[in-house]
């Protein structure tokens, strides 16, 4: 037979093994909520004018990307306006700014999983600057900036004649310049000549003179966004060339320590 105080000390037990469950609950429910975050797999793309352009923006999640409902996305454009947006299960342009009409939309697949990459068409120069994305839905949300910088790029073409290889390469901008070196690394006289073209980018053309066969020399082809890196191999047979792009490191277009004091606001409002 158990006794008054037994009981009372079952019911206790009971009692704090049943709030237990809920605090940690709570907790799992918080946790995995204030865990789900809006990423970037490029938070300061350049893209290449004329061209198509990802503006990469997604949830990240501890608990799984299938089960995303509700899901409403807002790309901006800073001090510009609505770029694209994304509610209660379609496109919501209504104020759109005019500069996007067409040419921004979200990927079908990505309203399940989470994934709000903006594809952008057709990329202009305006179209350079901050952009923000904000993400909400079922499991959590949030704000990301991205800068987003234009440029004109293209790989060199390489020729080789008489001793002298020839670098082309049709669409630059803004106005880039070109270096030769040696395996050495030794600087090399090159003759260049950049034009103007009408679509307001240049077209560039450089030849090295002297070239040894069975060499190999570095061209590089560069403004102050983007450089083409050639390896250029010059045999008997003829040329060949090997490039590759070297994005420079964004300026202050983007103000990161204001976007990360925004982003954890942002969340602080989420988690309460
Ligand atoms: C989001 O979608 C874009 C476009 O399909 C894709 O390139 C990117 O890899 C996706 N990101 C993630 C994290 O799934
Ligand atoms: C950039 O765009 C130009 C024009 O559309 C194209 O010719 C060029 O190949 C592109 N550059 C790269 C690296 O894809
Ligand atoms: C190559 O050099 C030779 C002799 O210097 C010259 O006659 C010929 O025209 C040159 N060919 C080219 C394509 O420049
Ligand atoms: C080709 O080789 C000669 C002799 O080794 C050297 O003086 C010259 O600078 C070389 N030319 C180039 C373009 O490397
Ligand atoms: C070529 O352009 C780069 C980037 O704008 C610049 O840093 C460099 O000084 C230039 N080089 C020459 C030789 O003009």
């Amino acid at each position: 037979m158990a006794s008054v105080g037994q009981i009372i000390f079952y019911s206790m037990v009971t009692l704090i093994v049943i709030f237990s469950t809920l605090i940690i609950l709570i907790l799992a429910v918080t946790f995995s909520r204030s865990s789900s975050q809006v990423m970037s797999s490029n938070t300061a793309p350049v893209a290449n004018l004329s061209q198509d352009q990802i503006l990469s923006c997604f949830l990240q999640t501890s608990i799984g990307q299938s089960g995303v409902t509700q899901l409403s996305v807002t790309w901006e454009k800073r001090d510009h306006g609505l770029v694209y947006r994304y509610s209660n299960g379609a496109p919501d342009l209504a104020n759109q700014i005019p500069q996007f009409k067409g040419r921004a939309e979200l990927f079908p697949q990505g309203i399940t999983t989470g994934n709000a990459s903006l594809l952008l068409r057709n990329v202009v120069r305006d179209d350079e600057g901050v952009y923000t994305c904000s993400i909400s839905s079922s499991i959590g949300g949030g704000t990301l900036g991205l800068s987003l910088r234009t440029a004109a790029f293209s790989e060199p073409t390489f020729k080789y004649a008489n001793g002298t290889v020839a670098a082309a390469a049709s669409w630059w901008f803004p106005e880039p310049n070109v270096t030769w070196t040696d395996v050495n690394d030794q600087l090399l006289e090159g003759a260049t000549s950049v034009r103007p073209e009408p679509t307001g980018t240049f077209s560039v053309d450089s030849r090295l003179r002297g070239a040894n066969g069975s060499s190999t020399y570095t061209c590089r082809v560069r403004n102050d966004v983007v450089a083409a890196v050639s390896k250029v191999t010059v045999t008997d047979s003829g040329v060949s060339g090997n490039t590759y792009f070297i994005f420079n490191a964004a300026s202050s277009l983007l103000p990161s320590t204001f976007l990360g004091l925004m982003t954890s606001v942002l969340s602080i409002c989420h988690i309460t």
